[in-house]
């Protein structure tokens, strides 16, 4: 017989222009289960117009991100067990820092254009004859192609920025890391965004992202480096190679 707890989920809630609130429902839960199965159980037992977002359920989409007492969670792989106890009361709310579409959903729209601005693409436009033949035309070298390697562009390091909640248009901690990640020497004209007032030097240097990312990604050592490669550049360009 699994073990069994009682937990209060208090689940923001928020729909249009209507003021935020939190609902709570009382449920029982094996401990073993993910936050996310929670929430599920909530949407499928109790209340069908609670709006939050999942896919995969094996952290590789990125959607299912929230804040879980507090913290940035991937929650489709964030344990009851990890995160509250028996009996307990489970505040869940949407990520900081991006508009709230409905309760837990988020618009992730700005992340995703601060990506493509720095050449890392979620969305690939191909055509049918790409996806036919795939080796004839996929060039990796080719600089819109470029990912952010192991970034599942969850949001996550943005919700817990400092410094993303005080301007929305610093470029933050995956964007810069994407930079990073494609090097000044092979894409010296991304030289200008990582040098701009909205890029790396207004890093605080907190490590809020680092702690939260749920793909080991390390933004914020990133981050630290691309500075080093920004110094280099800027060198390079006033004494030459
Ligand atoms: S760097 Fe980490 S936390 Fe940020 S979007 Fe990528 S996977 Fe998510
Ligand atoms: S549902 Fe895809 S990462 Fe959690």
């Amino acid at each position: 017989m699994p073990e069994q707890w009682t937990l209060t989920l208090r689940l923001y809630r928020q729909k249009a222009n209507e003021a935020p609130r939190y609902d709570t429902f009382t449920l029982q839960v094996n401990p073993d289960e993910y936050v996310l199965d929670a929430v599920e159980r909530v949407w499928a037992f109790h209340d069908r117009s609670l709006c939050f977002r999942h896919a995969c359920h094996h952290s590789t989409c990125g959607a299912c991100g929230m804040r879980v007492n507090g913290v940035e969670k991937l929650t489709c792989i964030t344990p009851l067990r990890a995160v509250t106890q028996n009996g307990a009361v489970l505040t869940i709310e949407p990520l900081r820092n991006f508009p709230i579409v409905s309760d837990l959903v988020v618009d992730m729209g700005d992340l995703y254009r601060k990506m493509e601005r720095v050449n890392a693409r979620a969305v690939l436009p191909v055509t049918e004859a790409e996806i036919e033949h795939p080796a004839s035309t996929w060039n990796p070298e080719d600089a819109q192609y470029l990912r952010l390697s192991d970034c599942l562009e969850c949001g996550l390091c943005i919700s817990a920025c400092p410094v993303a909640a005080t301007t929305a248009a610093y470029l933050g901690p995956a964007p810069l890391a994407a930079i990073q990640d494609q090097g000044m020497r092979r894409h010296p004209e991304l030289l200008p965004l990582a040098d701009s007032e909205d890029g790396v030097w207004r890093c605080h240097s907190a490590f809020e992202c680092t702690a939260v990312c749920p793909s080991f990604v390390d933004p914020a050592r990133r981050i630290m480096d691309l500075r080093r490669q920004v110094v280099g550049a800027k060198l390079r360009q006033v004494f030459g190679k």
